[in-house]
């Protein structure tokens, strides 16, 4: 459905066969990526981190960014324009703990766009072919995904109940992960429903892992969300902080990849939050994403070193929840009327102002809202 955006971040894409950024510490992650504390006892970034690397990918020297655009005709300006240039690391804190403002236009309030693809690498080495297994490589970013992989080289293996393997069951696990390096979990529960979403990750990935165990897997990946552990009211993000405490207790080397919300994923929002012809919202940042560059990012992580943490990754725009939505409806002719409500639940769970935004190591990728909008007309 999308392409486009090659895999890319940090210049060297290791996901290419080609060239692969290489750190002294193999255990690092590339790619400004953030280990949590928790994961790995300290904040430990990779050669294309902020501060590192000439022109990196975090904005260096390129923040300033414009109005947004299309969805929001134009409406678009004023504090973005005003913000400063400062480096990355910096800019990323300072908009962290920056008070964002409850009302008024949609505002990308973090107007720094990624410079994907400007590190130069100081060590080249070829990556060989892998199979990588790519659960829910039916699905939207899986996908994506497999197509990446295949262009670069790798033997990359949809598996999805429509192929035949069914992670719930167990069907054809054995057999799709028989020779797999890697196995990336793209999946995702047929029902949000509280119970049948905790059943699906829950089971799944129990036995997706124990099959991974038997099979040899030397690197297990996951998607999951920006904020999972901050939104443990809703029923949907239990179940990903299931999933996430498998993957850790596995013993088998991983990487969880957070991503922020996709930018196809804000129809989804305003419908979860619809009751009749209203849109209950809560006036809080969202820093949604492209699903190309989601895609992208787990690539690159799968063909990586596991980094035994989380890796977040996020758009170059910061906007307002309900506002985003209610121009962006508006801008489609839908009728909803959107309302702002402090206490609206977002899938279950109420929101701070920063629940959904990312921390400020994440890796901001290229892709801005209102391009990737303009070209859905
Ligand atoms: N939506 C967002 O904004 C967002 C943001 C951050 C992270 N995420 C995470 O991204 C992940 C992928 O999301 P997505 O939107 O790409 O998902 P999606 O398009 O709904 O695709 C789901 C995939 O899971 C497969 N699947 C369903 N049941 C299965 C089973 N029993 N065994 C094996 N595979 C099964 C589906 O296969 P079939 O095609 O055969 O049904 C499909 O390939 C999710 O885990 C989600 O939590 C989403």
């Amino acid at each position: 459905m999308h392409d486009g955006a090659a895999f890319g971040a940090c210049g060297s894409d290791p996901a290419d066969g080609e060239r692969r950024l290489v750190h002294a510490d193999a255990a690092v992650p590339r790619g400004g990526v953030r280990v949590r504390p928790e994961d790995r006892g300290a904040d430990v970034r990779g050669p294309c981190a902020a501060g590192e690397a000439s022109g990196g990918p975090y904005g260096a020297g390129r923040l300033g960014g414009g109005p947004v655009g299309p969805l929001l005709h134009g409406r678009l300006t004023g504090r973005a324009a005003a913000a400063l240039p400062e480096p990355p690391a910096s800019a990323a804190r300072s908009r962290r703990n920056a008070p964002r403002s409850t009302r008024g236009p949609v505002t990308p309030t973090v107007p720094a766009r990624s410079s994907l693809g400007q590190v130069t690498s100081k060590v080249s080495e070829r990556i060989a072919p892998m199979k990588i297994a790519v659960i829910g490589g039916t699905g939207l970013i899986g996908s994506k995904l497999v197509a990446r992989l295949a262009e670069h080289g790798h033997e990359a293996v949809p598996a999805a109940p429509s192929t035949g393997v069914n992670t719930l069951t167990g069907e054809g696990l054995a057999e799709v992960l028989s020779g797999a390096s890697v196995v990336v979990d793209v999946s995702n529960s047929p029902s949000f429903a509280d119970d049948a979403v905790m059943e699906f990750f829950r089971t799944s990935t129990a036995n997706l892992l124990k099959a991974e165990a038997d099979a040899g897997v030397t690197h297990h990946v996951a998607l999951s969300v920006v904020g999972t552990e901050r939104l443990q009211e809703s029923g949907y993000f239990r179940a990903k902080q299931a999933q996430e405490e498998l993957i850790r207790s596995s013993g088998i080397p991983y990487s969880i990849v957070h991503a922020t919300q996709f930018f196809e994923f804000m129809k989804g929002i305003a419908d979860a939050a619809t009751d009749g012809g209203t849109v209950r919202l809560a006036p809080v940042g969202i820093q949604p994403v492209h699903s190309d560059d989601v895609a992208a990012a787990v690539g690159r992580t799968a063909v990586g070193t596991p980094v035994n943490g989380v890796v977040e990754v996020a758009g170059p725009d910061a906007f307002q929840l309900d506002e985003l939505i209610r121009q962006g409806l508006a801008a489609k002719g839908d009728p909803r009327e959107v309302v702002t409500d402090v206490h609206a639940r977002y899938f279950g769970a109420e929101l701070r102002e920063d629940t959904l935004l990312p921390g400020p190591d994440a890796h901001l990728a290229a892709t801005r809202f209102a391009d990737w909008l303009a070209q859905q007309r």
